[in-house]
This record gives C-alpha cells, structure tokens and sequence, in this order.
C-alpha cells in the first residue's frame, strides 16, 4: 500500500484547486478502504472552493464516491475487498470523496450489486441527494417513510400541500420521487419548463416555471380554494435553491402561519460567478422577513447520522433497495473530462460556476482507468 495519495484541495477562497499528497489510511474497526473511481462535483464543492463556506483550508473536496474495495478493517460484516460501492461520505478528511483512496465504516455505502443493475456512474450520482432528501423529508418535517413500506401504507399528511421551489435542482428530484413513493398526492414545483415533464412523472400535481415572474401569486391562486379552518395554505415548504432573493423572498409571501418551511443551506446572498466571491447566510429565521407563526428551518443533511436506524441502514440497505425497487432514479448525469485529475477538478468547478448544465450532475473519474 502506497503511504501517500492525490487529493484535490481547495487553498483558500478562490484559489485554483490543488493536488496535495495526502495519508493513506488503513482501515479499522468496521471501516474499508476503497479505490475511489467516480466522484461528483456539486454545489457544496463550490461554495467551498468560492466562498470557504464552513470550510477552514488545506480542505479536501468531495462527499460522493463511488470504487472498488481493498481492503476491509477486523469488524466489517457485510463489505469484502473486491466489492463495488458508493456512498455519501463527508465527515473527516480520510472521507472525503475527491482523493484517491477513502477509508470510511461501511454504513456509509451501499452496494452495487445490490441496486438491481445500475452502472457505477448512476450510482454515484444518487447518494448525496438521496440521503438528503430522505433526511430533510423525515428530519425537517417530520414524515413518517417506514422501510421497507408496509402494504397499504397511506401518509398522515395525505391532505396537505406541499411546495418544493426547484423541483428541477438534484435534491429536490429525490424529494418528489420519495413523496410519490410514499403516496404523497397534493405536491407543487417550481422548475423551468424543460424539467416540467420529467417532474410531473416523479409525482408533481403542478409544476409552475418560475422564470414567468409572479410565482407566489400563482402558487397561493392554485392552492386557495382549499383553505380549511386555521391550516396554512402550504404547510410543508422546501426550498432547495436557497437563494435569498429568487426563492426565499416569494417563499415568505406564501408561507403562513405554523406552515414549516426548510430551507437547504446554505442561504445565497450573492451567488458565485466568474470572477464574484459568493457570500453566504446559515441563519434561515434572518435571511427574510417571515410572516407571524412560520417556523422556518436551515437543513442540515451532514447530521443525519445522529438518527441511528439511518446511520446503519439508509445508504448501506436502503440507498441500494431504493433503485433496486424503482422507488427512486438517478438523476441525469455529465462526464466531465481532463488530462488529469486536477484537470477534472478544476473543469467541473467552472461549469458549476458558470451554471452551463441544468438538471443533471457533473461527474469525473478519480482514479485513472485499469488498463
Ligand atoms: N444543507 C444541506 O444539507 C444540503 C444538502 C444538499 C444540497 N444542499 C444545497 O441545496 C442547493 C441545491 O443543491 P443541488 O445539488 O440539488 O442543486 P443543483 O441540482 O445543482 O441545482 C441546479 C438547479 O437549480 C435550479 N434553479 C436555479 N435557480 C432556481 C430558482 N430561482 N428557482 C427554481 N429553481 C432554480 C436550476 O433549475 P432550472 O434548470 O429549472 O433552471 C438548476 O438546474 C445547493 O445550494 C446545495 O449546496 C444543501
């Protein structure tokens, strides 16, 4: 086993991405050491690179992999070496997913094999959003998605709307897909056009293209009419773009009193472009003015785990079962190519900045191809 390894790191705000040699970590306990194959670069990655959000540099990119196993620690039960997994995998540095060699438990990944025939690329493109937006949907506002789901399993929100402001965006794809799994009837996007026939298969009532202008206005005309005592309108708000001007400003005009509205963090005060530094907001409740009664929420997916059934069971069985079952499919996806790993990097960082792909994820190769 070689002592050290490539990593892609964000320096400093801003910076150009570099290749730092990194440990290479044995495995212990229940952990495995993989060969990380695919990775994805998603908006976290640049609101790291670009804004340092959270993020106190040297700092490994990454949280999605996808490999091969090496080697395995004494405590594994599932994982051998040999095994091809992918996983959401963010917590510490030997984890993170744009390096070489992650070593992580195995609860943290899900197997291919298990996943009814999906190709590796389709795998990794599922497990951060997918564990996202189980974790908001179940965390934020407190559905109930029992797995396996039992037959005739009918949701206690059945009756009550629910909006998802980018239904287009990945996690909110995953969110709608969920909701239909779970028999959820009365859910309202807001995407642009081109998604909106895609979005009404995963279980979308009415898609509204918020590039028309008047959304909230549109959204609270579609939904009046079934207005019943105090129940707010919209009860259940997501708000997956997390823009303090685009989405969390008309959300205010349509949240009412006691409606939740979660919001993914981080809040975009000014988004990252070419040549403009990003700026950020973590705190929800003072990012908008909210009418009386409204509880509003900042998402916080790297916590999941502190739910145990889904620290040991929702990537390693659930995530796999999930595509296995047809409950969810992997978002579209775009492989972004270069001579080299810093190269990959560095390119899928400019096409997120740029905002050149819509409604798909941006994937790269880690590890070079066996020959
Ligand atoms: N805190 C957490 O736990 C957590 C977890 C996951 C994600 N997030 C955050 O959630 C955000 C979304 O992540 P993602 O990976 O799902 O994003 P993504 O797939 O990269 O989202 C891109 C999509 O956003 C849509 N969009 C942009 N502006 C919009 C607007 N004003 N209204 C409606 N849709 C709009 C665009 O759709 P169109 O093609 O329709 O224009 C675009 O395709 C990111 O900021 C990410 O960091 C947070």
């Amino acid at each position: 086993m070689s002592a050290t390894h490539p990593a892609v790191v964000t320096v400093g705000v801003g910076q150009p991405l570099e290749i730092h040699q990194v440990p290479t970590i044995a495995p212990e306990a229940n952990e495995v050491r993989i060969r990380v194959e695919w990775t994805v670069s998603t908006p976290l990655d640049l609101h790291q690179a670009d804004g340092g959000l959270l993020v106190n540099p040297p700092h490994i990119l990454g949280s999605s992999v996808a490999g091969t196993v090496l080697e395995v620690g004494p405590d594994t039960t599932r994982l051998r070496p040999g095994d091809r997994v992918f996983g959401y995998t963010f917590r510490q540095k030997k984890e993170r997913a744009h390096q070489l060699y992650v070593t992580t438990p195995e609860t943290m990944l899900g197997k291919l094999s298990a996943t009814g025939g999906f190709d590796i690329r389709q795998a990794v493109v599922t497990c951060n959003n997918f564990v996202s937006a189980w974790h908001t949907l179940t965390h934020d506002f407190g559905f109930e998605f029992p797995w396996p789901k039992p037959s005739g399993f009918v949701p206690r929100e059945l009756n009550d709307w629910i909006l998802i402001w980018g239904g287009g965006t990945s996690v909110g794809q995953y969110c709608l897909q969920l909701l239909k799994w779970y028999g959820y009837k009365k859910v309202l996007v807001t995407a642009s056009k081109h998604h909106h026939e895609k979005l009404r298969r995963y279980g979308a009532r009415q898609c509204f293209d918020y590039r028309e202008g008047g959304t909230a206005q549109r959204i609270l005309e579609a939904v009046q009419s079934v207005i019943t005592g105090d129940t707010p309108v919209v009860p259940f708000i997501l708000d997956c773009v997390g823009s303090q001007q685009k989405s969390l400003l008309p959300i205010a005009v349509i949240a009412q009193s006691r409606a939740i509205v979660a919001v993914m963090l981080p809040v975009i005060v000014r988004d990252a472009a070419v040549d403009v530094t990003p700026e950020y907001l973590m705190d929800v409740e003072k990012a908008v003015t909210w009418q009386d009664g409204v509880k509003a929420v900042g998402v916080r997916t790297h916590f999941y785990q502190k739910n145990e059934f889904l620290a040991q069971n929702l990537q390693s069985v659930v995530m796999p079962e999930a595509l296995a079952f047809g409950t969810i499919e992997p978002n579209e996806y775009l492989e972004v190519g270069g001579a080299n790993l810093l190269e990959r990097a560095t390119n899928a960082l400019s096409k997120l900045r740029s905002k050149e792909v819509s409604g798909a994820r941006l994937i790269w190769r880690v590890a070079e191809p066996e020959t």
